[in-house]
């Protein structure tokens, strides 16, 4: 270590010579730099990107491994490549050779597109290559299985997964093309990879989905150029990846009516509603401390949904077990989906079948209460555009209390009025 940065190090940093240029500070104000975006062509993509990738940006796409990480970039190389300007666009696999890679774009129909495939592992060559291209995307799948020479440790670990992104970001940066980082990550959640470098990139991009279910996610963690939250829905193909313009519709595909502990909650997922059905099924215990096993939500909510119905509405759940389950494979992060929570909790220990032409969103305080939620007629429109007809939302301020949706709304202040609305 330096002697300057040790204890009592002030005078002795101050009094060397200093090499460091003066910064210069301006107002806040100024003209706005223009984003150089390039349109895809894969709308569901390019909207979690925050409307296409900017140029010089690097985007770490993170997934459980064979969730369609390789399939889904292989064919945004393609549609770029095939971009009336023909941008120049690289695809380097660590993981597959060029056979296998030839073999997928063949089974995606996309064998004709001028995508430059290689398959290296060593950063070194790979940054020379680059370095004398003309560069607008690069793919690395997966930044995993990528070597730098320099370093001792193998790939894979900590330190090369991290010197290995430092040099392509460096020269993403410098030449301005765009980089996607693929990187595996573990059910274990165990995240050597991707997550030490969520902070290097400038968006972490998850690619999620459970393997028996066709549908895929596609969610922005991070975007320094845009919102977070937001979601691309994918379907899961014979011929790869389809855009789904539509979620709501396909995950209400597969509902059947007339079932107790079903409920359909209107949701909002980055800047557009989706709606969801919402399963619950209640039925006495066999153990001496009930089950509670929640697929696609917060195991915690459900517990304090489940203590409030408890607590203010007098319901004994303590024999019960309570299984909870977000149809379709999505997971759903809104506390808006408590009130649908209950709901369907209700309505599977009542055996009491809701009306399928019903939505529901609200959040539940701890005495009670029902919460507004953000864009309640956004959530609403959706649910009459898919052909509902009624609604229980929350009762919210008195002036947001007019919605000029042509529904059946049912506003309701606290828990206990859900009980009554349903016996
Ligand atoms: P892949 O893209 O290899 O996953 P990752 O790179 O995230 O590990 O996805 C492989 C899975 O997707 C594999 O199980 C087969 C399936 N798949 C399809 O269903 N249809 C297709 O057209 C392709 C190419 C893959
Ligand atoms: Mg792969």
């Amino acid at each position: 270590m330096e002697e300057t940065v040790g204890g009592g190090g002030f005078s002795n940093f101050s009094s060397k010579k200093s090499k460091g240029h003066e910064i210069e500070f301006v107002p806040l104000i100024g003209a706005e730099e223009q984003l150089d975006r390039l349109s895809t062509g894969i709308k569901e993509l390019d909207r979690v990107c925050g409307g296409g990738l900017v140029a010089g940006s690097v985007i770490l796409v993170g997934g459980d491994p064979g969730i369609g990480k390789s399939t889904l970039l292989l064919q945004v190389c393609a549609k770029v490549a095939d971009l009336p300007a023909h941008p120049e666009v690289y695809y380097i696999s660590g993981e597959e050779a060029i056979d296998q890679v030839r073999i997928r774009a063949k089974r995606l129909g996309l064998e004709k597109s001028p995508v430059n495939l290689a398959a290296s592992t060593e950063i070194r060559d790979i940054i020379t290559t680059l370095e004398k291209s003309n560069a607008a995307v690069v793919i690395i799948d997966s930044i995993q299985t990528m070597y730098l020479d320099e370093i001792e440790s193998t790939p894979g670990s900590v330190n090369q997964v991290r010197a290995c992104s430092y040099e392509l970001i460096k020269l993403a940066k410098r030449k301005g093309f765009v980089l996607f980082l693929v990187g595996h990550v573990t059910k274990q959640g165990l995240v050597a990879g991707p997550r030490v470098l969520e902070h290097m990139v400038d968006t972490v991009l998850y690619f999620e989905g459970e393997r028996g279910h066709h549908f895929r996610i596609l969610r922005a963690v991070k975007n320094r150029y845009g919102a977070t939250d937001e979601i691309g829905v994918f379907e899961m193909q014979d011929k790869g990846l389809v855009e789904v313009a539509n979620p709501s519709a396909l995950f209400l595909a597969e509902r059947q009516g007339n079932i107790s502990g079903s409920c359909v909650f209107a949701g909002i997922e980055g800047s557009r509603p989706v709606l969801v059905e919402i399963q619950a099924l209640v039925s006495p215990t066999g153990y001496s401390s009930p089950k509670r096993a929640v697929v696609g939500w917060d195991s915690n909510r459900l517990a304090m949904v489940l203590a409030v119905l408890e607590a203010r509405c007098g319901m004994n759940l303590s024999s019960q077990d309570v299984y909870l389950n977000i149809a379709g494979g999505l997971r759903i992060s809104e506390p808006a989906a408590d009130l649908a929570v209950a709901l369907a909790v209700i309505s599977s220990l009542t055996n009491k079948p809701l009306p399928s032409d019903m939505v529901i969103f609200g959040e539940i305080g701890l005495s009670g209460e029902i919460r507004a939620v953000s864009q309640p007629s956004l959530r609403l429109k959706e649910a009459k555009k898919l052909g509902f007809s009624s609604a229980i939302i929350p009762q919210g301020r008195s002036n947001d209390k007019k919605f000029s949706v042509d529904m059946n709304l049912h506003q309701i202040g606290n828990v206990q009025r859900l009980i009554n609305l349903f016996n």
